[in-house]
């Protein structure tokens, strides 16, 4: 067995953690991809140009049960990245009035999109490389402008949860930053959401943008290459919006 240091993708299946996984594979390093359903994560590795680089673990990351399947699929491996862009939407837009709905919609929408990267990150912290290793979450445009009610909450919790990040694991020389997109067509959230990926709603995405286009999954993993490699070593504890100006024509 390969003892290279290993890339997690969580999410890795579709959207923009495939996008990452797939960048991240061609640039040589062995990628681990992380999902629910085994189906997307197998077709990823078929979109590789070096199918080998790329293992998979079928795990719900949000739960101790998925963090430690991932775990164990990491053989005791170093880690030299984790990309964490496990989360979405969910049930959680109206979340109502009725103390026990709100219970449920908000700690569906923390377990989902903050849970999911603490719990593998916490367990992985250990084989993480110091002096090298990188951690990029995906959070979210929504955390920053608060639209979008508990998921923005979590996108939001997630990014403190980078910078607490950045704090605990600088002085080991590991780098935490956080991602914030805003709406990026072509991956599985917005049907995931129960929104669909209709072309009204990408062009009304489009006009609250200062360049006039929506987000492609490319635009996000250009900048998760730069803070994944050798070039982001001295960047810590940020939130980099990655927008096409959303927040500012608001
Ligand atoms: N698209 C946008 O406009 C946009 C904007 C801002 C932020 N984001 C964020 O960007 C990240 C990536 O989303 P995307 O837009 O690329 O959509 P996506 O295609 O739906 O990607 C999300 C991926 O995460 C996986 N996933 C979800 N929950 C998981 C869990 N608990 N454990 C393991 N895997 C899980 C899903 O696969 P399975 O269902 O098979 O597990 C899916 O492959 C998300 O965190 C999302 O909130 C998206």
């Amino acid at each position: 067995m390969s003892n290279n240091p290993l890339t997690i993708v969580t999410g890795g299946g579709t959207g923009m953690g495939r996008d990452v996984a797939l960048d991240q594979a061609g640039l040589g390093h062995d990628v681990l991809l992380v999902g629910r359903r085994p189906d997307p994560l197998e077709q990823t590795k078929t979109l590789a140009n070096d199918p080998a680089r790329l293992s998979v673990v079928v795990a719900d990351a949000s739960t101790p049960e998925g963090a430690a399947a991932i775990v164990a699929a990491v053989q005791a491996r170093p880690v030299r990245a984790i990309v964490a862009a496990a989360g979405g939407q969910g049930d959680f837009k109206n979340t109502g009035t009725d103390p026990s709905e709100v219970d449920s919609a908000w700690s569906d929408a923390l377990r989902k999109n903050l849970f999911s990267a603490v719990l593998p990150i916490e367990a992985l912290l250990p084989l993480l490389l110091d002096g090298a290793g990188r951690i990029v979450l995906i959070g979210s445009t929504a955390g920053l402008d608060g639209q979008g009610g508990p998921y923005a909450t979590a996108k939001a919790a997630l990014a403190g949860y980078g910078r607490d990040l950045a704090v605990r694991l600088g002085r080991r020389g590991i780098t935490a930053n956080t991602l914030a997109p805003g709406f990026v067509a072509s991956t599985g959230f917005f049907e995931a959401g129960g929104f669909g990926d209709s072309a009204p709603m990408i062009d009304r995405a489009a006009s609250q943008t200062l360049l006039g286009r929506v987000g492609q999954p490319r635009d996000v993993t250009a900048c998760a290459r730069w803070l994944l490699g050798e070039d982001g070593g001295w960047i810590t504890g940020q939130t980099i919006t990655i927008n096409g100006g959303t927040v500012m024509v608001r």
